[in-house]
């Protein structure tokens, strides 16, 4: 019997301010989405932005509904929106922010098992990885390089 050790790496920004110049584009985007997030049930909104490589930034945000389960979270309204009209662009970034009108969200949201699935299919599907970034209403915001520092040994279609 062995024993195998995964070890996941991330980047920790302070604030925004540490990001890059594009990085921080991306960054208010993801705001800007979060804006649009309906979330009359949870009261806690989420805007993701994606960058893909032909430079064009995508958004989506959660969208909730009344039969609970029928709602859908922003990266996975994000994805889906740059897939269905990109369908061959890679995707080359995703930023994630959160905020709630009930409680303070100053610390990193990261992505929920599904979308993280979600992700690792399209980072399969292009074979190159996606850039991760995820952060509260305030406070730091953490970045990993691929979905398998998120998703370790994720289940893909090599496994059909
Ligand atoms: N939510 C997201 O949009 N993304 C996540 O990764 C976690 C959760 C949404 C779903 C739901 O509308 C609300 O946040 C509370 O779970």
């Amino acid at each position: 019997m062995n024993e195998l050790k995964i070890v996941s790496k991330f980047t920790v920004f302070e604030t925004s301010a540490e990001l890059s110049s594009n990085d921080k584009i991306l960054f208010s985007k993801a705001v800007e989405a979060r804006k649009k997030a309906y979330a009359p049930y949870s009261k806690f909104s989420v805007g993701a932005s994606l960058l893909l490589e032909n430079g064009l930034i995508l958004t989506g945000s959660n969208q909730e509904n009344a039969a609970y389960p029928s709602g859908m979270c922003a990266e996975r309204v994000a994805i889906w929106n740059a897939a269905s009209q990109y369908p061959n662009m890679k995707i080359e970034k995703i930023f994630i922010s959160a905020k709630s009108t009930i409680r303070k969200v100053n610390q990193p949201v990261s992505p929920c098992g599904a979308c993280r699935q979600a992700i690792s299919e399209y980072e399969v599907k292009q074979a190159t990885n996606i850039q991760i970034f995820f952060t509260g209403e305030t406070g730091k915001i953490i970045k990993s390089n691929s979905i398998n520092d998120l998703l370790p040994l994720a289940f893909d279609n090599s496994l059909l």
